[in-house]
C-alpha cells in the first residue's frame, strides 16, 4: 500500500512541477516568509559562483501562500534529490484553500546551519547577484521571474519576490541597451 502525504511548494515547486501528484491545491503556511537567502550550487549557480534561491524564514504574522500537492511516498526520492543542496524536510501544518483545513505537510526548508546558506543582504545586492548567476538548471533570473509570474497569476502578493523581480527586470532591460548609462550598478555579490 502506498502512503500519501501533502508537500507544500513555495518556490520552484510552484512553477516547475516535474513530479506526479494526485491533487493540487493553493495553501498557506502561517508564520513563515519567503527569502532569497539560500545559495544554489547545483541549479542556478555553481560551487564556484553560487546563485541565490529561496528558503523560508520564521516571521511572526507572516503568511506564505504556495501550492500543496498530495503525492505518493515514492515522489520523495525525486524531491529529496532535487532539493539536496541544503534543504531538509520539515513537517509543518499548512492551511488548504478549498476547505480551510490545516493538514500536516512536508516542506523543504534550508536553514541557516546548512553550508550553502547565504543569509540576508540588501535587495539591490540580491538582485545583482541573481541577475549575474546561472547554473545547470538555467538562469537565476528565470527562477525569480517564473516564480513572480506564477504568484501573480495566483493573485498572491509577495513584496520580497515582487521587488526583486522589478529590480532584476530593470537590470535586464538596461543590459539589452548597452549604450545607455546604467542607473543600477552592482556594488557587491
Ligand atoms: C520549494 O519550492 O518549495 C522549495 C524551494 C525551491 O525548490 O525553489
Amino acid at each position: 500500500m502506498t502512503v500519501q502525504h501533502w508537500v507544500f511548494g513555495y518556490g520552484s515547486l510552484i512553477w516547475r512541477v516535474d513530479f506526479p501528484y494526485l491533487e493540487q491545491q493553493r495553501a498557506t503556511l502561517h508564520g513563515w516568509a519567503r527569502r532569497f537567502w539560500q545559495g544554489s550550487h547545483d541549479h542556478r549557480g555553481t560551487p564556484e559562483a553560487p546563485g541565490r534561491v529561496l528558503t523560508l524564514v520564521r516571521e511572526r504574522n507572516a503568511a506564505c501562500v504556495g501550492m500543496a500537492y498530495r503525492v505518493d511516498d515514492a515522489v520523495f526520492a525525486h524531491l529529496d534529490y532535487r532539493e539536496k543542496n541544503g534543504y531538509a524536510r520539515m513537517a509543518l501544518d499548512v492551511e488548504l484553500a478549498e476547505s480551510a483545513e490545516r493538514v500536516p505537510s512536508v516542506v523543504y526548508v534550508a536553514d541557516e546551519h546548512n553550508a550553502a546558506f547565504l543569509g540576508p543582504a540588501p535587495l539591490d545586492a540580491i538582485a545583482c547577484h541573481i541577475q549575474r548567476s546561472s547554473g545547470p538548471s538555467g538562469r537565476n533570473a528565470d527562477y525569480l521571474l517564473e516564480l513572480d509570474a506564477a504568484l501573480r497569476a495566483m493573485g498572491v502578493e509577495d513584496g520580497h519576490v515582487r521587488e526583486l523581480a522589478r529590480r532584476v527586470s530593470m537590470r535586464e532591460a538596461e543590459a539589452r541597451q548597452p549604450m545607455t548609462r546604467p542607473v543600477t550598478r552592482c556594488v557587491s555579490r
